[in-house]
């Protein structure tokens, strides 16, 4: 790997440039940062099946190459694939009459459905071509991928709804589990087209998203993608990078336009219907998708049906129980002695993880004025919880905070977690990694190990 990156950067140099080898030395070495960040990601995404759902106004767009480029590499890290596409653009296009929809959702006469149709094929057999593509100018051009698509999806019709009979529109009604399965275990990528049929052999035309969903939720997905024009925004139009399925439906209200309401809408359906992770990713950046699956930050929104777990900051009514979750641990010696003064004193930096009113993980994070260092600790999770990925979110959006408050690097001190900390892209230090406050406070006689992660920009 860090050959191909070292050899590609240095391809990528101009004739006769100026940038040195000390330049191309910190690309690389910015390459191989990012790579250590990506790899607990690689070992987490590798056997999992994520539906996708690219909507039809990439097509033809400059972001089609890139993220088929990239659905292309997530295939060969093993991640189990499937892409439900959309038409609405291309059918209008070739449509003679003008398109009809209500409430976001296609009205499909006759022509419309034979339009449906064509397109479809069309698109399948373009996405067909660019995943065959292979990864051009990378060591993996040429590796092949498998396409596969068919009747996964048996539709009913959508219906009569506010007086207007949707035709030919449809809506799922049953997905082919065990065949999509059998496609995705034999290492194929899954085409699923909007169009599903019904036990009495008829064709129906269905929303995308709707497809991407119920497949998700059908399969027991671990992830459903869902592109999006803007990403979710809060009451001072900050993005929101993590929601739960109900705060998705109340920002769903607020939308004014109707398609990116369905879709919000959607994303939280698919949360309550029990996909574990939902992302909204915007439809403007080429590198979005990389960046929500391997990156600390992400570049979406991440919507999980957490109705009784919330990730918060503590505060001072949270001493006791974050001493009930520690105390054993103090006791065997794990973790370091800590005072109810001390945790009262200590207590805006911790993070807890309360479920159904109860503490069942927590962590705090350090950093001094004007350190450029920051450390974790007390990083625990209540025994009847742990192996659920709970330390694991507490890191990382540790991590997040970390960054936001100018950290470039994090630190942990750990007598019997290390292999934990390597497995999450930490390195063995010393005690010179730790923010200068702490490094004070470092006992010799716990002879704790200190290990470190640098944080990218
Ligand atoms: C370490 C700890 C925080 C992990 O909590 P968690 O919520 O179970 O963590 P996650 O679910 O994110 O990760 C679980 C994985 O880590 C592994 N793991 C747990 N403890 C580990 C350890 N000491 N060394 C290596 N791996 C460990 C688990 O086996 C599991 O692996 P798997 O998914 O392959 O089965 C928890 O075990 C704990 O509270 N330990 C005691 C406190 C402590 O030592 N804290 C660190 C120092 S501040």
């Amino acid at each position: 790997m860090s050959q191909s990156t070292t050899n590609q950067s240095a391809g990528n140099q101009p004739a006769g440039s100026s940038e040195g080898p000390a330049k191309r030395a910190i690309d690389a070495n910015e390459a191989i940062s990012w790579f250590r960040e990506a790899s607990p990601y690689i070992n987490e995404h590798r056997g999992k099946t994520v539906v996708l759902c690219v909507p039809d106004r990439l097509f033809g767009s400059d972001l089609l190459a890139p993220l088929t480029h990239d659905l292309t590499l997530l295939s060969h890290l093993g991640v189990r694939l499937l892409i439900s596409f959309g038409l609405r653009s291309d059918v209008d296009a070739r449509l003679k009459s003008n398109p009809s929809f209500h409430n976001g959702r296609r009205i499909t006469d006759d022509d419309a459905l034979q339009v449906v149709l064509e397109s479809a094929g069309k698109v399948r057999n373009d996405l067909e071509a660019r995943l065959s593509m292979g990864l051009p100018n990378t060591p993996m051009a040429g590796a092949h991928l498998s396409v596969c698509s068919g009747n996964f999806i048996t539709a009913r019709p959508y219906g009569v709804h506010d007086g207007i009979d949707f035709q030919h529109t449809g809506s799922v009604r049953e997905v082919q589990t065990a065949a999509i399965q059998s496609l995705l275990e034999a290492g194929h990528l899954v085409l699923l087209p909007p169009i599903g049929h019904s036990l009495t052999g008829e064709v129906f035309n269905l929303p995308a998203e709707e497809v991407a969903v119920e497949t998700a939720a059908a399969l027991g997905a671990d992830k459903l993608v869902l592109f999006v024009p803007e990403l979710p925004k809060d009451d001072e139009q900050a993005w929101v990078r993590e929601a739960s399925a109900e705060q998705m439906k109340t920002i769903a209200q607020d939308q004014t336009d109707e398609s990116v309401k369905l879709t919000y809408q959607r994303a939280a359906a698919a949360s309550e219907l029990g996909v574990p992770r939902v992302h909204l990713l915007p439809d403007t950046d080429p590198n979005a998708l990389l960046r929500e699956l391997f990156t600390v930050d992400g570049a979406g929104t991440l919507i999980t049906h957490e109705r009784f777990e919330t990730l918060r900051e503590a505060s001072i009514q949270d001493v006791g129980g974050i001493i009930e979750l520690i105390e054993p641990l103090q006791q065997n010696g794990t973790l370091v002695q800590r005072s109810r003064e001390q945790l009262e004193l200590d207590i805006k930096q911790f993070t807890v993880l309360e479920r159904e009113g109860k503490i069942v993980a927590c962590a705090a994070l350090f950093i001094g004025p004007n350190d450029t260092a920051a450390e974790i600790a007390c990083l625990v999770t209540h025994p009847d919880y742990q192996g659920q990925g709970r330390a694991a979110k507490l890191l990382r959006h540790l991590t997040k905070r970390a960054k936001r408050l100018g950290a470039q690097s994090l630190s942990i001190r750990t007598t019997r977690t290390a292999h934990w900390f390597v497995e999450q892209g930490f390195t063995q230090s010393d005690v010179n990694a730790l923010p200068a406050n702490s490094r004070e406070s470092y006992s010799e006689s716990r002879n704790s190990k200190v290990f470190e992660k640098k944080l990218l920009n």
